[in-house]
């Protein structure tokens, strides 16, 4: 008997659905909000509203792309966190309405492991044990991934995620909101070297955001008041030694974990793995390590439904389902 599962994304700005079949992607749908760019940031009010007006049309849509009718479908899966709880609700109602009529298993799917095993949508699909750097707009994480179910965090950020130090930065170049793509855009015609700003370690495997954040912010400053305009003029240089920065401090501790943990099977996963610097020195590394590396496609990157569709996939058939009465929880434990 064949399982299609309807799958369901609604933790930040992104209204997504997809449709799995026994394990193959029939469709993958995802209506940006783009309300939030205005505010330089997401307004979790509006975002809800957003998910609110979209979800319908976007199901809708993923049903007419995989032409797969209501009543085929056989379980139903959402994002049961972590991410914004009022945008999360509007997903998990959706699901658990969809769920209650149709009289379907749910699935609860954590966002993370979900951005994880995006790398078995398609070949390569990596073997386990093999290290995980997840990279995203709230959270950054070293996961060592004995399985499909079986994931522990060896090391995180203590403070801010790398996606927030890219928005953040791209913020102070005068970029709008999401700035990590921009920065990334702006670094392919810039010197990595141009300029350096501080870097604050932490021990093991853990990261921290929050220094060099600064360190860009006083550099600019400075920079304003004695060259007024600088930040304008030099902004492609500006961009490519933030992310030349930024990757490096990601990169360095993967290194070590490798090293540490004797793992040369390397994944990037997360909105972040899309930025071609990181990309760029993962494939280096990998050549000069002797790693297998498996980078995500940009699509599976970014926040997306097809994730959340094969991680349920994997919680179907071990049987872990949720209860109908069961809520969405914004800081979900990993
Ligand atoms: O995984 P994701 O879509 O959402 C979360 O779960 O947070 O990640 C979004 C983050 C944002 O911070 C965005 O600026 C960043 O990923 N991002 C990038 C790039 N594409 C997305 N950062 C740097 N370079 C990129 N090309
Ligand atoms: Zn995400």
């Amino acid at each position: 008997m064949s399982e299609i599962i309807l799958a369901i994304e609604s933790s930040c700005d992104e209204t997504a659905a997809a449709i799995i079949k026994n394990g193959t992607i029939l469709s993958n749908i995802i209506a940006t909000q783009s309300i939030h760019e205005k505010y330089g940031g997401v307004v979790p009010e509006l975002a809800s509203r957003a998910h609110q007006q979209n979800i319908i049309p976007v199901v809708e849509e993923a049903l007419n792309t995989a032409k797969v009718a209501k009543n085929e479908i056989t379980a139903v899966a959402y994002t049961k966190g972590p991410g914004l709880l009022g945008a999360l609700l509007v997903g998990a109602q959706f699901a658990k309405s969809f769920a209650y009529a149709m009289n379907l298993p749910l699935i609860g799917v954590h966002h993370m492991h979900a951005h994880i095993l995006a790398h078995f949508i398609d070949e390569p699909r990596p073997e386990f044990p093999f290290l995980c750097l997840t990279v995203s707009g709230g959270h950054t994480q070293i996961v060592l991934v004995r399985g499909f179910l079986d994931m522990e965090v060896i090391g995180q950020t203590r403070d801010d995620a790398v996606g927030e130090a890219f928005d953040k930065s791209a913020k102070m170049l005068n970029l709008p909101y999401p700035g990590g793509p921009l920065v990334d855009k702006l670094a392919q015609n810039g010197n990595p070297q141009a300029y350096q700003f501080s870097k604050t370690d932490v021990p093991d495997y853990d990261y921290s955001f929050s220094g060099i954040k600064t360190s860009v912010l006083y550099f600019l400053r400075d920079k304003e008041k004695h060259t007024p305009g600088f930040t304008k003029k030099h902004q492609a240089d500006i961009a490519a030694s933030v992310q030349a920065a930024l990757v490096e401090m990601l990169m360095q501790k993967l290194r070590r974990a490798s090293e540490k943990l004797g793992i040369q099977s390397i994944a990037i996963a997360g909105g972040v793995s899309a930025n071609s610097g990181l990309r760029n020195a993962v494939k280096k590394e990998g050549e000069l390590q002797n790693w297998q590396v498996y980078i995500p496609a940009f699509e599976y990157c970014t926040d997306n439904a097809a994730m959340i569709a094969i991680a349920a996939t994997y919680k179907y058939q071990a049987g872990q389902f949720e209860s109908i009465s069961s809520s969405p929880n914004p800081r979900l434990p990993f």
